[in-house]
């Protein structure tokens, strides 16, 4: 399956993210999640990425479409793969558009995520990661059993940078500006799979689970 995650920050794409790799066995293409290593690892991407996403900014595409184009054709990839948090603007999507062609491939699904703002920003200030293994907590909807320790690995969870309020809220902004429009693009095209993202998360699963197994 060919799929793309939609949805403002803290939806839930990458909590979905999780579920849907393994139950329709497809790598995982989160954008967010390779400039955060690559900032961790300190490369001139890295560098560059960090300037903008600590305001709540969108990298600029140019950085982020080559990228994109790179990882899809990895071997991984062929047979399917799930992009989340790309692309994020018109000009990405469209970039998108090219590189499909180029693959002689089609999106299956663009699954979109709704939830409102203000319980964006709750989810987003709670988020809690894995530093070993990138898993995902929240400190009240889906604690660890054990406070800052990982249920899988053991690793430490800690706060990204760029969940602090004031953040969190450009972060909104920003999508619902550049992002949001993307909800129609992909509507017209009868590609989007809209699911109630206010629900508990295992709901919402079963929810994407019977979408896509139509
Ligand atoms: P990115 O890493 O993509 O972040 P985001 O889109 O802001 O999304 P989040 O990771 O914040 O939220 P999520 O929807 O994955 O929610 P989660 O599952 O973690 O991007 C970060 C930055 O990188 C951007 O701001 C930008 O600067 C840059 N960037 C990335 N891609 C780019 C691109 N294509 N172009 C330009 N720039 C780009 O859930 C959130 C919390 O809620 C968790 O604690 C979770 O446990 C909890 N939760 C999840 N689901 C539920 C539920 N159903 N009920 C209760 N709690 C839940
Ligand atoms: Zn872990």
């Amino acid at each position: 399956m060919r799929l793309i995650l939609l949805g403002p920050p803290g939806a839930g794409k990458g909590t979905q993210a999780e579920f849907i790799i393994n139950e329709f066995n497809v790598p995982h293409i989160s954008t967010g999640d390779i400039f955060r290593k690559n900032i961790k690892e300190g490369t001139e991407l890295g560098k560059r990425a960090k300037r903008y996403m600590d305001q709540g900014k969108l990298v600029p595409d140019s950085l982020v479409v080559e990228i994109v184009e790179d990882r899809l054709h990895e071997a991984d990839c062929q047979n399917g793969f799930l992009l989340d948090g790309f692309p994020r603007t018109l000009i990405q999507a469209k970039e998108l558009d090219l590189v499909l062609e180029r693959m002689q491939v089609e999106l299956d699904a663009v699954i979109n995520i709704k939830v409102n703002p203000d319980m964006l920003v709750s989810r987003a200030i709670g988020r809690r990661i894995c530093k070993n293994c990138g898993a995902t907590y929240h400190v009240s909807n889906n604690p660890p059993q054990k406070e800052g320790v990982c249920d899988k690995c053991g690793g430490e969870l800690y706060q990204r940078s760029d969940d602090v309020e004031e953040t969190v809220k450009n972060r909104i902004n920003v999508y619902v500006d550049e992002t949001s429009p993307l909800i129609d693009y992909y509507g017209r095209r009868d590609k989007l799979v809209d699911i109630e993202g206010e629900q508990d998360i295992t709901a919402v699963s079963q929810d994407i689970a019977a979408a896509l197994r139509g």
